[in-house]
Parts: structure tokens; C-alpha cells; sequence
């Protein structure tokens, strides 16, 4: 089984369009050690023809022009994308969605019912899709619950809630409800091999630990490298915790946390523009690398 990484960075990308902070200025510009990234998606498969998306980026379709195993031509319309797994309804992880709407077939989505219920009522997406291609949707209880998707075979998904809120345009924002997040272990089932993947992940209950330490590999939130990151840089007035997110630096942060795991792998992804993990010769980089732990890029596979 193999994980592509489409796409590397948090909501905005980088460089962001409308922002010209350090970080995105200089990748924009070249002059600093540091490639753009775009929105947050991972893809599964076990043959290198069917995938399973998990998440539809806002960049989906540069995403697939840059991976051509996504497009493997069986047929005079096709594509390589089975289904699409949600993590959450946050507009860099769902709005791609949209852009699949010529399939000549139903959309099998697994999704929570708090998420479904944000593409109902909150962006509409599910509605404008009825238009089109339509959605087929497969709810995904919240609680521990393993599934598999067709047609990968030999590959188990397992849902675990995490504690984390709606997006800021859902009906429920001020109302969390288990399944307005979730993250997944994906498994291979013909080696019992493991990733953890929680492109946000605001805090670690029981569970959430008890899962990235049973895991090979962690893909895990990268958002910022502090919880007041944005505030600092004059970006946001919000602070990480605010968004949902850990910060890798200070007290229980993910550094620490990432410490305590056995993965072989350890690796940060969706990572905001603000982020100094983001250029390569930073002193940040540098403390990740002492401690084992990998940037994502757009492109990046792991072998599982
Ligand atoms: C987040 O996860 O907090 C998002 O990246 C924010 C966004 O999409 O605007
Ligand atoms: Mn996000
Ligand atoms: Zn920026």
C-alpha cells in the first residue's frame, strides 16, 4: 500500500494568495530555501490505478495534474479517484469536491453525519452536486469503527473522533458534536503495517494516543509552530487552540508529544503559510530534525 501526499499545506496554501508575510513573500519571490505546497490531501492506494482520496483540496485538480497515477486512462472518461474520505468539513479539506462533479457515476464520499450535514446546510455542496454527478454517501458512525473501501482490497480504515469543532461557517460551529472531526487509521491488512492521519488535531484524549502509538506512521497536524503564531506576525487575531489546532513547540506540545511515540515514522503535515518549519535552513527545522520528526511535501510517498 502506498500514501501519496497531494497536498502539504493548511487552508490558503503557500505561498497564500493575499499574503505577503515573510514565509509566503519569499517562496513567491524565490528568495528563501522553501517550496510552495498546496491544500491539505492525502491519497491511498494499493495498485497504483484505484485511489481513495482523503480529502478533496480546493487544489484538487493541480493536485491531479501533477500526479498522473491519478489519471490511469481505462476508458474515454476515467479517473483514478474511487472515493473521497472527509476528515472534517473545513472549506481546504471538502470544497474539491465541486471539482469532481463530471463523474459519470454517483461520488462514493465517507463522511460523518455532523459532516454531511455542514455540506447540506452550511456550503451546499451535496445540493449542487445532486445537479451533477450526485454524492454517495457513506456514513461513517462516530466512535472506533473500521471499514474498507472499494475497491482497495486489503486496505481497513479505522474513524476515531477527535475533539475539535465545526468549521466557522457551520450551523453547529458553537456546538460540537463527536464526528465534526475525525482522524483515521489506515491499515494495511497484508502486512498489519499502520498510518495515523489527523491533519488537525486541537488535543490528544486517551484514544487519539492510545491510536498514534499503535501506529507505523504518523501524519499529523503541522499547523504552527506556536500557539500565538498568528497573533505575533499580525496575521490573525486567533490563536492555535482557537483553531483547533497543537502547536509542535512549548509544554504538551506535538515535539513532545511525537517524543513519546514509537512510530518509525513521524511526520507534520498541513502546515500553515506562518509556519518557520516551512524553510528548510531554519533554526525550527533544525529542532524537528533533532527529534526524528519530517516536513510533508506535496509528492511525498510512504511505503507502507
Ligand atoms: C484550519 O484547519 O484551521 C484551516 O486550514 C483553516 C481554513 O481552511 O481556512
Ligand atoms: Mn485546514
Ligand atoms: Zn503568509
Amino acid at each position: 500500500m502506498k500514501l501519496r501526499v497531494l497536498g502539504s499545506a493548511a487552508g490558503g496554501g503557500f505561498p497564500q494568495w493575499n499574503c505577503n508575510c515573510a514565509n509566503c513573500d519569499g517562496v513567491r519571490r524565490g528568495t528563501i530555501d522553501a517550496r510552495p505546497r498546496t491544500q491539505s490531501s492525502i491519497a491511498v492506494t494499493e495498485d497504483e490505478q484505484d485511489w481513495v482520496l482523503i480529502n478533496a483540496s480546493p487544489d484538487l485538480l493541480a493536485q491531479i495534474k501533477a500526479t498522473p497515477a491519478l489519471q490511469p486512462a481505462r476508458a474515454v472518461r476515467d479517473s483514478g479517484i474511487a472515493a473521497v474520505l472527509l476528515m472534517d468539513a473545513q472549506i481546504d479539506h471538502v470544497t474539491g469536491l465541486l471539482m469532481l462533479r463530471e463523474r459519470g457515476t454517483p461520488l462514493p464520499l465517507y463522511a460523518t453525519a455532523q459532516v454531511m450535514a455542514d455540506l447540506k446546510d452550511g456550503l451546499n455542496i451535496a445540493s449542487a452536486l445532486a445537479h451533477y454527478c450526485q454524492l454517495d454517501w457513506r456514513e461513517i458512525a462516530p466512535g472506533d469503527h473500521a471499514f474498507s473501501i472499494a475497491p482497495l482490497a486489503h486496505t481497513r480504515f479505522s474513524a476515531l473522533t477527535l475533539d475539535s469543532k465545526a468549521p466557522p461557517y457551520s450551523p453547529h460551529r458553537n456546538d460540537p458534536h463527536p464526528g465534526d472531526n475525525i482522524g483515521v487509521t489506515i491499515t494495511n491488512t497484508r502486512n498489519g503495517r499502520s498510518a495515523f492521519y489527523a491533519p488537525g488535531l486541537g488535543a490528544l484524549s486517551p484514544a487519539v494516543t492510545q491510536a498514534m502509538q499503535a501506529a507505523d506512521v504518523l501524519l499529523v497536524d503541522g499547523t504552527f509552530w506556536s500557539a500565538d503564531e498568528m497573533i505575533r506576525l499580525g496575521l490573525s487575531a486567533k490563536t492555535a487552540a482557537d483553531m483547533g489546532h497543537l502547536p509542535q513547540d512549548g509544554p504538551g506540545g506535538m515535539i513532545t508529544t511525537l517524543d513519546s511515540m514509537s512510530a518509525a515514522r513521524k511526520i507534520l503535515i498541513h502546515i500553515n503559510n506562518s509556519n518557520p518549519i516551512l524553510r528548510e535552513d531554519s533554526a525550527e527545522r533544525a529542532v524537528l530534525a533533532r527529534h526524528g520528526i519530517e516536513v510533508a511535501h506535496d509528492g511525498m510517498e510512504i511505503d507502507l
